[in-house]
């Protein structure tokens, strides 16, 4: 029997690679173009699977790939499918749960700890040669320990840095979730708010929750207003969670003490983004998950549903929407 073939769209260490070759007739994508439908051409043609990073997965692209069977996430979200556009066609989309949620929530208090500490700021600051022994208080920053974070949305990676807050920073931790989650309270000790009365208690804002219609611009100007003065917001999730032009507007006017950014409503960012300017703003490039041990994870479990999904026509990764 001939082997399916394959497309891998995004860089996967080489025994990745090598598992995929066995199993399928498989094509590597140039990487220095992008895989998208315009330098796609026919790369698709004949192709039943493929392995990508943040694809449009819409009818365009499905449109270059009438045999495709099964398209496979490297990312836990999976926003890039446009999940009416699969089902009329019958193709699956899998994505990557459970690898990375460690890595994840050290980013998250990774951020946290850089805006309130101002490790940016610092850094520039000593290289510059402005270091003297004169006063630096104005370099002060605020403490994360013992502060009130408040996490929007509990799944795997929420619950991963609650952990992390509560044993390794004593905060007080609230969390808001569509389902209360009771096991997590006993075993965590965080306690459940709605989400407005979160806003108006936490030290530290941080979305956690998937970009869906119901999540896009969760946070907006009503909801900086409902925040404590001088709080902090942290973004690790999805751009559209929060409403960005409500975000700036809210850091310009002091409201909001600052934000750490890992995601935007466009990415790469434009140049021109007033978020890029701000000192009390750390910016990084949607990359809490990029870490070579969780990147090699995630390329396994991606090439591993695809295969699996081609040799026995299911997954365990197949997102719900699609079960
Ligand atoms: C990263 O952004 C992911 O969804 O895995």
């Amino acid at each position: 029997m001939s082997k399916p073939k394959v497309l891998i769209a995004y860089p996967v260490p080489q025994e990745v690679l090598d598992f995929v070759d066995e199993h399928c007739d498989m094509r590597v994508w140039d990487f220095s173009k992008p895989a998208t439908p315009e330098y796609l051409g026919d790369a698709l043609k004949d192709v039943e699977g493929i392995v990508n990073l943040g694809m449009i997965v819409n009818d365009e692209l499905l449109d270059l790939a009438p045999n495709l069977k099964v398209i496979s996430n490297i990312t836990v979200g999976y926003n890039n499918y446009d999940l009416d556009a699969l089902k009329r066609r019958g193709v699956i989309g899998t994505n990557s749960p459970g690898v990375l949620d460690e890595t994840v929530a050290d980013f998250v208090i990774a951020l946290m700890l850089s805006t309130a500490r101002r490790i940016p700021t610092l850094d520039s600051f000593v290289k510059a040669k402005k270091w003297t022994k004169a006063d630096n208080s104005n370099l002060f920053g605020r403490d994360v320990n013992h502060a009130t974070l408040g996490l929007i949305g509990m799944g795997r990676i929420g619950e991963k840095v609650a952990k992390r807050a509560k044993l390794g920073f004593d905060m007080d931790v609230y969390y808001y979730n569509r389902n209360r989650k009771e096991d997590v309270e006993k075993e965590l000790g965080v306690v459940y708010k709605p989400m407005d009365e979160l806003l108006a208690v936490s030290d530290f804002v941080v979305t956690m929750t998937p970009l869906t219609p119901e999540t896009t611009h969760l946070l907006g100007e009503r909801e900086f207003n409902l925040m404590k003065d001088g709080a902090y917001v942290i973004n690790t999730s999805r751009g559209p969670v929060i409403d960005e032009k409500a975000l700036i507007k809210a850091l310009e006017s002091g409201k909001l003490a600052g934000a750490g950014l890992d995601v935007y409503e466009m990415e790469p960012t434009s140049p021109d983004n007033p978020l890029l300017k701000m000192d009390n703003v750390v910016t990084t490039p949607h990359i809490a998950a990029g870490t070579h041990e969780t990147f090699k994870n995630l390329g396994w479990t991606a090439a591993r549903s695809m295969v699996e999904f081609l040799e026995t026509g299911t997954s365990k990764n197949i997102v719900p929407e699609l079960r």
